[in-house]
């Protein structure tokens, strides 16, 4: 029986020399293994779909988004509040929101002025320390949210809301460096 394996030709009844003899079994043996694959491959079909689904996988996969300066400086998102209300202290107060209420318009919303913060302690704006969020909720429910980019305005919102059947407003104000504050107004 003569066996051909890359354009030798192999006698296994012939006496050859052993070096020669291994070296044609061993290409034969890859040669092999290369058909056989190829074979498994045309039958099942199972690599090319192992081939689909990575090259899927790999489109549905969002590129990571890139960190903006403004994201890199709020470095603070713990939540703070005035520990003894008797006796609030000026960085308490800076952070507060303050909330103002006016009248209703006629079809029945109402200016609510937030500003940051109380008494008159007004909290800075610099590119380095700012309110970089002030949010509005009523009976918890959110209503609207205002982000500030990085020293662009003072830490200040107005929102209209219609007020009627609200029981409590809360505002919410994020300073970069000192974190998240909140208060509450009741409306009855
Ligand atoms: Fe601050």
């Amino acid at each position: 029986m003569y066996i051909i394996a890359d354009k030798k030709i192999f006698n296994p009844t012939i006496n050859t020399n052993n070096m020669e003899r291994r070296e044609v079994l061993k290409t034969l043996g890859i040669s092999m293994t290369l058909l056989g694959t190829g074979l498994f491959t045309a039958c099942t079909g199972k690599e090319e779909v192992k081939v689909g689904k990575k090259e899927i996988s790999q489109k549905n996969t969002p590129p990571p988004k890139p960190v903006s300066l403004r994201d890199k400086k709020i470095v603070n998102r713990d939540k703070h509040a005035i520990k003894d209300p008797e006796n609030p202290t000026k960085a308490e107060l800076k952070h507060t929101p303050e909330i103002a209420i006016g009248e209703a318009n006629e079809a029945g919303f109402s200016e609510i002025k937030i500003t940051i913060g109380q008494q008159g302690i007004i909290h800075p704006t610099t590119d380095a320390h700012w309110i970089d969020f002030i949010s509005l909720s009523a009976d918890e429910k959110l209503i609207g949210k205002v982000e500030f980019e990085i020293g662009a305005a003072s830490g200040y919102a107005t929102f209209r809301v219609k007020t009627e059947g609200i029981n409590t407003l809360t505002a919410v104000s994020g300073c970069n460096l000192h974190g998240i504050w909140q208060s509450t107004k009741e409306l009855k």
